[in-house]
């Protein structure tokens, strides 16, 4: 059978640059120890790797002070930092129909148990959140906006710098998840109007799973939701007030930090515009084709200008784990379907009733061959469940909506 063709990059980017596994086995092999507990020299080395690192990402985002850059798990655990940090009973927060579930989730129990109210800014019909309408929903008590930078779902990356814009008038803090964006758009949060930052490092940033992480702008106040060892100061009775610590707690994945800091490098050595007009051509390229195959409705593609390397479709009578298996097993092209943790985008967009979409995912290391293999997939996939329609009478059927 032929190389697998990876399209899920929106899941998690795969493969990964040949120089992070390298990095990661070195280092692993050679200072895979508790950073910054003790004096010996593999404890300094894995403290430098460490601090290495945040600098490095603080630069990456424009950040002002690197000690503010903090490790998580990954995304969604810095958005339950985030959000179980700053919010309160009696608060608003204020959100977007495009969310991930590791922001609609942690919101959603805050209302249900927590006395918190939860507003959700719908997308326009070409998958944009309007600023003004964040605006207007604005309120005494609204103590957080927390907005997605780019839909996991439909690719479309909003206008966060009017949002910060606007939030910033009032003193309400922005929260941005830039899980789909990071090592993909340039961000600077300073540039941005961005107070809190969240990343994860296994997509765009080309590291290993089990690393993420936030950078907190100075003046955001987020309270402990946890409490634990920091390796330093240890006789305090409370967990530690200042960054990074503050938000940090217990023995970091030192061995995702290393896959981390070596993704970066490569982004850098690389450039993000270079990966990013990579990715843009090959989107546009599998756009165009999937735009001409008969019964496949893709849904907010029209403007790429403004668009991650990330597209949602569904063919005509099939649901879209059908044409994911067809995909797998036939083609040996590897994509995610159903609705992408993100159910609200799929409500929507009237998805949700079909069990949501199919997504391509591209990566850096996707090829046009790749895209013309897909949409060759596609088409005959296609072209099966057009001849299944004709050939039985299928009323009933429902029809994907395209928007
Ligand atoms: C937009 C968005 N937010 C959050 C997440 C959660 O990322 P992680 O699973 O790394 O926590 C994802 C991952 O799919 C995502 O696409």
């Amino acid at each position: 059978m032929d190389p697998i063709i990876f399209l899920d990059n929106a899941a998690t980017s795969f493969p990964k640059p040949e120089s992070v596994y390298v990095f990661m086995d070195q280092f692993y092999r050679r200072s895979g120890v508790n950073p910054g507990r003790s004096g010996y020299d593999l404890c300094l080395e894995a403290g430098e790797l460490l601090d290495g690192t945040r600098k490095s990402l603080a630069a990456f985002f424009n950040g002002a002070d690197p000690n503010r850059l903090c490790f998580t798990y990954n995304a969604t655990d810095a958005l339950n930092l985030t959000i179980f940090g700053i919010l309160q009973k009696g608060d608003q927060a204020i959100t977007t129909t495009l969310e991930h579930n590791s922001v609609l989730r942690p919101l959603y129990h805050l209302w249900k148990y927590g006395g918190v109210e939860v507003d959700y800014v719908p997308f326009d019909n070409a998958g944009f959140v309007d600023p003004a309408e964040i605006r207007r929903r604005f309120r005494p008590n609204t103590r957080l906006v927390v907005v997605n930078h780019a839909s996991n779902v439909i690719g479309t990356v909003q206008p966060i710098r009017e949002i910060g814009r606007l939030c910033r008038e009032q003193g309400i803090p922005l929260a941005v998840d830039a899980s789909q964006t990071a090592g993909k758009v340039a961000i600077d949060v300073q540039r941005d109007n961005i107070d809190i930052l969240i990343f994860t490092g296994h997509k765009s940033l080309l590291g290993p799973t089990g690393i993420g992480g936030l950078y907190v702008r100075e003046g955001i106040t987020i309270r402990h939701t946890r409490a634990g060892g920091t390796g330093v100061r240890s006789a305090d009775r409370l967990h530690l007030e200042e960054y990074p610590y503050r938000l940090e707690y217990g023995t970091p994945n030192i061995m995702g930090i290393a896959g981390l800091k070596a993704g970066v490098t490569w982004i850098l050595e690389k450039g993000l515009d270079s990966i990013s007009e990579h990715e843009t051509a090959l989107t546009k390229l599998l756009r165009d084709k999937l735009r001409e195959i008969k019964g496949v409705a893709l849904y907010c593609q029209d403007d790429l200008a403004n668009h991650v390397s990330v597209l949602s479709f569904n063919i005509n009578g099939l649901e879209a784990s059908d044409t994911g298996t067809m995909l797998d097993v036939d083609y040996n092209i590897a994509c995610r379907t159903g609705l992408h943790c993100a159910p609200l985008v799929h409500e929507q967009l009237g998805t949700a009733k079909i069990k949501g979409s199919v997504r391509f995912g591209i990566g850096p290391f996707n090829t046009e061959d790749h895209i013309r293999a897909a949409a060759k997939a596609v088409a005959e996939v296609a072209a099966v469940a057009d001849g299944r329609r004709k050939a039985r009478p299928s009323h009933g059927q429902e029809r994907p909506s395209s928007k």
